[in-house]
Parts: structure tokens; C-alpha cells; sequence
């Protein structure tokens, strides 16, 4: 078995994702993909695909003649994600890789948009940058970066007792809450993109920023 306790986390819960998560993120989830808006016949890349729906989402807008890529480190998640395709009859169009991000393994210039819903905030805070890094190496230029995140409170928006309580007990109990809110939009920036869209909705009170980004 794994050693790394995030592969062992998503494993675990691969089949139990959707139930557990996916009723209260898929609001957000299909904003960000309508948002980063994947066109017929691009190359799409899914970076922490869990169990698929974005991955199906993706195959079906670049058609037959596009291609999609994803990477996740759980091999639970990539079963179930590949049934999903599978059924749905794309699973010719999408190729799927087991691998702890970073790095990102391809190549450099080889997509058209990324997209990443609910993971980046699952990554430490310093380790962030190189997640964004390696999107940045692997899009083509002029490529669009899509991120689905849960988000700290924006100056100026109301208080959220959830956001707070997310960060408290990632700061005490980082082995059971495995992710914490983060700035997204000045995290993206930081990393040298340039906000084209941004949205925010809220999952139970709790913020969740929506971004699109092109490597400036
Ligand atoms: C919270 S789930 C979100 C799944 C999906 N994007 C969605 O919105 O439904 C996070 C996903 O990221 C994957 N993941 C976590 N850490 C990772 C890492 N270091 N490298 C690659 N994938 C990772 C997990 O296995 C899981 O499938």
C-alpha cells in the first residue's frame, strides 16, 4: 500500500466521493468548466480529476477530433473516473495518469486550457507556486488556466464562520481537513497569470472563487 496519506485519503473515498462532496461542489465545478469554456478540437488537460464528471464534460466539448489529459494521485479515483467515460463512450479521447502533482508529466506546450476544481487548495501553501508553475510550462501560449477553489473571504463580503472553521482545523487537525481556503485570485496572479474572468459563489457560506487565467 502507499505511504502517501492523500493517495491513501482519495482511494479510500473514491467510491464514496460524489455522495460525500460532489452534491454541494458540482454547482461551482460546472461554472468554472462553462467559464474556461473548452472548444472542439482542443487539447484539455484535468489536473485532480477525483471521479470524472469535469473529465466527461471535457471529452464531450472538444469532440472527437480534441483530446483530454488528466492526472490525479489516486488510482481509486482513476477507476472510477474511467468507468464514467467508459460508459459514456469517450473514454478513447481521454488519457489517464496516476502521478502525485507537482511536477506535471508532459511536456512543455501541450494544452490549450487546464482546468482544476477543488485541489489546489488541497496542496500546501508553498507548494502551490510550483503547481501553478508547471500549468504554466505545459499550456501553449495564449492557453487558458480554470480554478475552482474554495476561497478566504474578499475584503469588503460578509464574515463566514465555515471559512474560519476550515482554517482552524486544517491549522490543527491538517490529517482530517486536508484543505484550507485560499486567496485564489492573488495566488494565480502571483504566479503570473492574468485574470480574464472571476466569479464567487458561496458553498454552504463558505467562499468559492472561480478563475480564469492566461500566462502573461
Ligand atoms: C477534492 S477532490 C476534487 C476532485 C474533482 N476535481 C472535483 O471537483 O470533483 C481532489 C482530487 O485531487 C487529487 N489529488 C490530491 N492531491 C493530489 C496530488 N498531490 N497530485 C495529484 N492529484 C491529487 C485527489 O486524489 C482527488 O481526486
Amino acid at each position: 500500500m502507499s505511504s502517501n496519506p492523500a493517495e491513501q485519503f482519495y482511494d479510500r473515498i473514491s467510491h464514496a466521493y460524489d455522495l460525500i462532496a460532489d452534491g454541494g461542489e458540482h454547482v461551482a465545478r460546472e461554472r468554472g468548466l462553462q467559464l474556461l469554456a473548452p472548444q472542439a478540437g482542443e487539447s484539455v488537460l484535468e489536473v485532480g480529476f477525483g471521479t470524472g464528471h469535469s473529465l466527461l464534460a471535457i471529452a464531450e466539448a472538444v469532440g472527437a477530433e480534441g483530446k483530454v489529459a488528466g492526472v490525479d494521485i489516486s488510482s481509486g479515483m482513476k477507476d472510477v473516473a474511467a468507468k464514467r467515460l467508459q460508459q459514456a463512450g469517450v473514454l478513447d479521447r481521454v488519457s489517464l495518469i496516476v502521478s502525485d502533482v507537482p511536477p506535471l508529466p508532459w511536456e512543455d506546450n501541450q494544452f490549450d486550457a487546464i482546468s482544476m476544481s477543488f485541489t489546489l487548495e488541497l496542496f500546501a501553501s508553498e507548494t502551490i507556486p510550483a503547481v501553478l508553475a508547471e500549468c504554466r510550462r505545459v499550456l501553449r501560449p495564449g492557453g487558458r488556466l480554470g480554478v475552482v477553489s474554495m476561497a478566504t473571504v474578499a475584503d469588503g463580503d460578509p464574515e463566514s464562520v465555515l471559512e474560519k472553521t476550515y482554517i482552524w482545523m486544517h491549522t490543527h487537525f491538517p490529517h482530517i481537513v486536508d484543505c484550507q481556503p485560499i486567496p485564489l485570485e492573488t495566488v494565480v496572479e502571483s504566479a503570473g497569470f492574468e485574470i480574464t474572468k472571476q466569479e464567487r459563489v458561496d458553498l454552504f457560506t463558505m467562499p468559492v472563487a472561480i478563475v480564469v487565467g492566461v500566462p502573461q
